[in-house]
């Protein structure tokens, strides 16, 4: 089940969120296919951001003042009546980085911790970074090039603000997280290295066609991604980090940050009301590192 009530979040909590965010701008970094999920009984193995492989299957930003709610909690966006009662059975692997259902979280660290994907490509999207970061695993970059066009076809232009991050990319991220928020704060925006979503190529962030509010809260927002949530199934993505979730995925509401996981997956997640992809796959809530 996914609509586990969970407080609001208190006003300290936004804080440090916003506190977070503000550094983020400078600092953030996160990338998605077309890799439908075969209905295929799985293997099994179980379990995050830029280059390198392994494998195995499973069964189964800069805020001004005041914090203000971007968004319901999510129980306005799924009906308890439709909320799930069990997870799905796994069809691809949680644990091997390559796998488009691979969790990477607090609790999940890569493995190998320096995976690079073998199929980093640039999509052909309008980019708000270059290098690194403007890469993808080609079944992401895939989908991104789908979505954007998609969203253009209907007015909204998107950017690619970070995709692919390598283990040392992280390190340097993370680290200026640190520096600039604490470690408290850093640890809710920010993934320590060989824990982040970016470095598996499946995962990265967008930013509005006008440039506001990137890797802030206001982002939520901006066309980009409203538009996003509201879509980004269709083409097999998921807001990884959605709003009121951080106690599930570790992270605050990041409305940037997409996640493919194949058009089936996500979009029944979707259908079935389920936020995060812990809960989707029957795994563990992962709010703090071990
Ligand atoms: N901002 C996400 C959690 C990352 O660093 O991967
Ligand atoms: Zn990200």
């Amino acid at each position: 089940m996914q609509n586990n009530p969970q407080p609001l979040p208190s006003r300290r909590v936004f804080a440090s969120f916003l506190t977070a965010g503000a550094g983020m701008a400078a600092l953030a970094a996160c990338t998605p296919d077309n890799t439908t999920p075969s209905p295929v009984a799985a293997n099994a193995a179980s379990d995050v951001p830029s280059t390198s492989a392994a494998s195995s299957v499973a069964t189964p930003g800069a805020a001004t003042t005041e914090p203000a709610p971007v968004e319901p909690a999510p129980s306005s966006d799924i009906p308890a009546s439709t909320a799930p009662s069990h997870s799905v059975a796994p069809q691809h692997s949680l644990t091997d980085p390559a796998s488009p259902w691979v969790v990477v979280n607090k609790h999940r660290p890569l493995a190998p911790q320096d995976f690079v994907p073998a199929d980093l490509v640039q999509p052909g999207v309008r980019l708000a970074v270059s290098g690194e970061a403007a890469l993808l695993n080609s079944t992401t970059a895939a989908a991104a090039e789908k979505m954007f066009d998609a969203a253009a076809a209907e007015g909204v232009i998107m950017t690619l603000a970070s995709g692919y991050r390598s283990y040392s990319t992280q390190v340097t991220t993370y680290n200026g997280y640190v520096a600039s928020t604490g470690q408290a704060a850093a640890d809710r925006a920010s993934a320590r290295p060989g824990h982040s979503e970016h470095q598996t190529g499946w995962s990265f962030d967008i930013g509005d066609g006008a440039g506001a509010c990137s890797f802030q809260p206001c982002f939520a927002e901006q066309p980009a991604a409203v538009w996003a949530k509201a879509n980004a199934h269709k083409f097999g993505f998921v807001v990884r980090y959605p709003w009121m979730f951080h106690d599930t995925t570790g992270y605050f509401y990041e409305s940037w940050h997409l996640r493919y996981i194949g058009v089936e997956a996500a979009t029944d997640m979707v259908t079935r009301g389920i936020a995060t992809v812990e809960e989707y796959f029957g795994l563990e809530a992962a709010p703090d590192y071990l």
